[in-house]
């Protein structure tokens, strides 16, 4: 048996510490799974996201970007937005910084969901709000960043980073390539409590999904979503994995109820 083929059942049976979607048994399966269903639902993505959200998310964007508006307001700062994806998040971070300059980059590993933040950015150029520079774009994995250490002030991931094969692998990425006192933000959904917890369960374990499935045309990644976010660590477990991967005044603040919420850190 070759070296490579005795690897591999090996590799498969590492537990999954991240996302999983459905059929997913190890870290790498899951990556290429969410790669491929973002890369499927990239034409309607945007459409969905207002739709099913009601137009909050862009509230949810704005209110991330203006907690970090002491970074943004620095010319020299380095920005970069994890999981981009269409780009709204990178966006709100742009029209945030106003006539400041920061250099803002976009990355994502889905190829599809990059070129409609890239035809997005060329819009809002020849536009009638022309902004005075716009974010650039690269296709990257999160866990495996090419980039040198120390390398951002910010680093920011809205809805991203819950989908990520290994949370405490992306928290140690991000924390990489900041510098001491580089800050980070990651928004991302929660589970509302209470009555109000009740009713938006309703609609986002079960109108949510046919509805999503329904605009999108593919079945799976809206089924995907309310699993993904019962998955996803509760705000004091994530608060301790932020903090083991080197992250200072560590806090969470709830959006809405608890819809969403934001971590932030500081190196
Ligand atoms: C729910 S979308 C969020 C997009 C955008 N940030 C927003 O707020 O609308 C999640 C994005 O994360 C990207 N993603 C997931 N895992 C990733 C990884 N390991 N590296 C880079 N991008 C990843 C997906 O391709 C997808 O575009």
């Amino acid at each position: 048996m070759s070296r490579l083929s005795t690897c591999l059942p090996e590799t498969s049976k590492i537990p999954v510490v991240g996302a999983a979607p459905q059929g997913a048994n190890n870290p790498h399966a899951a990556a290429s799974a969410v790669r491929e269903m973002f890369t499927s639902i990239a034409p309607r993505y945007d459409l969905l996201n207002h739709v099913l959200s009601f137009n909050v998310d862009r509230i949810w964007w704005r209110r991330t970007a203006r907690t970090f508006c002491h970074i943004l307001a620095r010319p020299d700062a380095r920005i970069l937005d994890l999981c981009c994806g269409t780009g709204d998040m990178t966006f709100a971070l742009r029209a945030e910084a106003g006539k400041a300059s920061p250099r803002i980059l976009g990355a994502d590993f889905s190829h599809a969901m990059l070129q409609r933040a890239a035809a997005k950015s060329v819009a809002i150029r020849s536009g009638a709000k022309k902004i005075a520079s716009a974010p650039d774009w690269i296709e990257a994995d999160a866990l495996d960043l090419p980039f040198p250490s120390a390398h951002f002030d910010l680093v920011t991931s809205a809805f991203g980073f819950r989908n990520l094969a290994d949370y405490d692998a992306g928290l140690r990425e991000i924390a990489r390539v900041l510098p001491p006192g580089g800050e980070c933000g990651i928004l991302d959904f929660g589970e509302p409590k209470g009555a109000m917890g009740s009713l938006y369960r309703v609609y986002f374990k079960q109108i949510l999904p046919r509805v999503g499935t329904m605009i999108s045309g593919v079945r799976g990644p809206y089924a995907y979503l309310p699993a993904s976010v019962e998955r996803f660590p509760e705000p004091a477990e994530m608060l301790r994995r932020m903090k083991d991967a080197g992250f200072r005044e560590a806090s969470w603040t709830p959006y809405t109820f608890g819809i969403a919420g934001l971590y932030r850190g500081k190196k």
